[in-house]
């Protein structure tokens, strides 16, 4: 390692908001270890995440997980810098878990401790892959629970959330689009597989919140579940003629009514405040569509587009442990130990606020 490097603070960080029981050590800019454990597999029978059963899978996970990614690193816990855990938003049992190991971890190793922004670290994951951030940009985070576009001044102490979902997520969405079609749970990697031989031109489907004065009105926000009833509404009327639907195309042109959304709000928002450079993250970012629109509509206006490389798109501890590196970076103060797990964690709270000097 060179001297460079290891004078750079060491992060440790804890993921646990949803079925991922993540542990990573980040030094600076560099990964020096990512270990996931899922508990997914117990779910596709029950067609979604039973809270009960992660927050399980948690506890059993966690020291495994943890002693692995050190072991990977060739780390000790004394080695540690600070630690940094997802404090929200997610299931607030599986959350626990995770900020019950991170606090103990802290008082016994007497290291600083962020309760970081877990959504937020879907984005400052990419400096582990691309670089450092740069200081502005437009941050589009789209996962099973989030749709939203973020202007993100300082990705430690500065964010305005400029738009968001009225209603379902667009990974929330595909997942409902995929019980329609009778696809596995969750839907959303089925469906992008099956859209990549579909016609997205097959069905003219909706897109939402784009015509007339709510496309004014909601700039930057996003709707799908107008989209989602009028797939549903297709489907049924071909069953009731007694004809077959195509699941190619009609996951094709769902797919290009999301994508189409998506990508057309955040170029417009990347403009619209003069920034550069569009980030995404969250799980649906590993979206195949959305990865090549995206990239094509940015760059036919000059804009660049960052999106990590699919390791890093689902729950992973290298996000949290990215987001806690940065905030060592910025000075910002340690968490104080009392705090809670928060759900509905706001998008613009990149921390659990703080020790008193
Ligand atoms: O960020 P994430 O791992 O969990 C949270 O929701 O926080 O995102 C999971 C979501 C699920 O809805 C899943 O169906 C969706 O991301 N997803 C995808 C793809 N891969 C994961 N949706 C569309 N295309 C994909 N390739
Ligand atoms: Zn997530």
């Amino acid at each position: 390692m060179s001297s460079e490097l290891s004078n750079e603070p060491l992060v440790m960080g804890i993921e646990s908001t949803c079925d991922e029981t993540g542990v990573a050590f980040v030094r600076g800019n560099t990964l020096l270890a990512d270990r996931t454990a899922t508990s997914m597999d117990e779910y596709a029978r029950y067609g979604g995440i039973i809270p009960e059963i992660a927050s399980r899978a948690h506890l059993e996970s966690f020291l495994p997980t943890m002693r692995q990614a050190a072991e990977e690193a060739n780390v000790t816990l004394e080695d540690v810098d600070a630690i940094a855990v997802a404090a929200g938003p997610g299931l607030v049992g599986s959350l626990t878990v995770g900020i019950c190991a991170a606090k103990s971890l802290a008082a016994a190793l007497g290291k600083p401790l962020y309760g970081v922004n877990h959504v937020i670290g879907h984005l400052a994951v990419d400096k582990l892959a691309e670089g450092p951030l740069p200081e502005r940009f437009v941050g589009l985070v789209v996962s099973g629970g989030h749709s939203n576009l973020l202007l993100v001044n300082d990705i430690a102490t500065d964010i305005v959330e400029l738009g968001g979902t009225l209603d379902d997520a667009a990974g929330e969405a595909f997942d409902k689009v995929g019980r329609l079609l009778n696809l596995p749970y969750p839907g959303g990697p089925h469906i992008d597989r099956l859209s990549q031989i579909g016609n997205t031109e097959a069905i003219r489907f909706p897109r939402g919140l784009a015509a007339g004065k709510d496309k004014e009105r909601y700039k930057y926000d996003f709707s799908f579940s107008g989209l989602k009833t009028a797939v549903a509404r297709y489907i049924e009327g071909l069953e009731e003629r007694g004809e077959a639907f195509v699941p190619e195309d009609v996951a094709a042109s769902f797919s290009e009514a999301v994508n189409d959304s998506l990508t057309a709000k955040a170029v417009r928002a990347a403009l619209d405040h003069g920034v550069e450079t569009i980030v995404v993250g969250g799980g649906f970012s590993a979206n195949s569509r959305l990865r090549a629109l995206l990239t094509e509509r940015a760059e036919a206006v000059g804009l660049t587009v960052r999106i990590p490389p699919l390791r890093f798109c689902t729950d992973n501890g290298a996000q949290i442990a990215a987001m806690g590196s940065e905030l060592v970076r910025a000075g910002v103060k340690p968490s104080q130990l009392t705090f809670s797990p928060d759900s509905g964690m706001p998008l613009t709270q990149t921390s659990m606020c703080c020790l008193e000097e």
